[in-house]
Parts: C-alpha cells; structure tokens; sequence
C-alpha cells in the first residue's frame, strides 16, 4: 500500500498572504521524511493554491513520484506533457467549489469527448493516468475502456456516512476495488480520510495507493505549534537579552 499526501493546503496557507511561506516544496521534503510514498498536488485551472513554480520545482527535487490532480482542460493537459510527472489523475473542477466534489462523469460516448483526447495524450506522453470516479461498476468499466491504467475511488460519501450508511459505503468500496482489480486496473482510493476512518479502506487489499491531504495538515498544525510558538518565544526573548 503506497501512501500519497496531498501538500495543496500548505500552498493554500501561502497563497493567503501571496508571500514565499510556507513552501510546499519543503513540506514535500518532510512528508518524504516521514514516509511519503509519493507527493499529490492539484494545479487548479484558478491556481487558488498550487503554482506552476511548485510543480515545476517539485518534479525537479522531489525523491517520489509526484502525481499530478488535474482537471480535463487543454492548457493544464499541455502543461502535464511538457512536465511529465510520474503520475496525473484527473479530477472534475468546478471554481466554486471548495474541494473535490464527487468522481469525474465519463461520457456516454466517450469517443471524441474532452475527457477521451486528454487521456490520449497523456497516455502518448507516457504518463501514468488514473481517473477520479465513484465506486460504481459502470464507470470503472467505462474508466477501463478509455484506456487508463487507474482508477482512484472516491472515498468521500464513506468518510460522511455514519453508522449502516458507512457499513454500506465501506461494502461499495470493496465491491468497486476487486471488479477494478479484475478487470486489470490499479486501484487507488481517497477523499476525506483521516486517522479514525482510513483503517478499514486500507484493510481493502486491492487498493494499492492511498491520497490523502486534509486531515494529515490538520493534524501537523496540532504537532507543530507547540514547537512553533516556543522557537518564537526564544527569538522575542534573545532580542530583549531577557530570560
Ligand atoms: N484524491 C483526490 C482526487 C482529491 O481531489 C483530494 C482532495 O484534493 C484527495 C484525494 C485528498 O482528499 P483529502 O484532502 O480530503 O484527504
């Protein structure tokens, strides 16, 4: 099971002053520290958050692969061509949205659609594609007619649901993962998983390849501060000669 993080709230902190801190290329640094098995960056059409620069950068320093989240948009599809990460899943993007919301709709025909050329080109640029869907059977069948080598099952409605409704969500999940396999595909899965509820998805053996973001940030904010506010303490205190 690789374990992918996805660094976009870093850049989303940064992006709220437009000054050089934080920088997810450090934070990227760290993860690997810590045990990354790949970096997850999605480069908005808007650039609310991850930069041309971070990527750019990214791909030169990073010791993991770097997958790249992307919507189907010819301009970000040229710019994944010309960088070539390890990786690229594409993802539906709405600007008002405020994360993700819900799997990418395959097209019924998908013969000569946006979502059909971007997968072509990507796949004849040699790039690793997975596609963001929800855990249902017709649209991994779908994924698996455009030609893609992954699918990344959303795994939003289970981290929302409580009690049967979860039970139910987890048992999609596993039904979604082992036709996915099946069928030849590499499974990866996330969306709002976090410390309490990813144990189960990871249970799921043919999931190979987990992505997650929120939750990870959540919590390095709660483990760093104390050492943040100290190291600043010190700093105030030196410059006062004080105690
Ligand atoms: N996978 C995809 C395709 C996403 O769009 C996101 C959110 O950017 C994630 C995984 C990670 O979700 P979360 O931040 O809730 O862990």
């Amino acid at each position: 099971m690789r374990l992918y993080i996805n660094i976009d709230h870093v850049a989303t902190v940064r992006q709220a002053r437009r000054t050089d801190e934080p920088d997810p290329v450090r934070a990227a640094v760290l993860a690997e520290i810590g045990g990354a098995d790949g970096i997850t960056v999605h480069l908005r059409e808007d650039r609310r958050h991850i930069q041309d620069r971070d990527v750019e950068l990214l791909l030169r320093t990073a010791r993991t692969p770097i997958n790249l989240e992307m919507a189907v948009a010819p301009e970000i599809v040229d710019l994944a061509v010309a960088w070539l990460p390890a990786q690229v899943t594409l993802v539906p993007e709405r600007r008002e949205e405020v994360t993700t919301e819900g799997g990418l709709a395959i097209p019924s025909p998908v013969g000569g659609s946006a979502l059909e050329t971007a997968v072509c080109r990507l796949r004849d640029a040699g790039i690793r594609t997975s596609l963001f869907i929800d855990p249902e059977p017709d649209t991994i069948r779908a994924a698996l007619d455009l030609g893609v080598e992954a699918v990344e099952l959303h795994t939003g409605e289970y981290a929302l649901a409580s009690g049967a409704e979860k039970e139910r969500q987890l048992a999609r999940l596993r039904r979604a993962a082992a036709l996915g396999r099946s069928l030849g595909l590499s499974v990866h899965a996330g969306h709002g998983l976090t410390c309490l509820n990813v144990g189960p998805v990871a249970e799921i053996p043919e999931i190979e390849e987990l992505n997650i973001g929120h939750s990870i940030m959540a919590h390095a904010l709660f483990v760093g501060m104390e050492r943040a506010v100290r190291e600043m303490k010190d700093i105030v205190r030196f410059a006062r000669r004080g105690v």
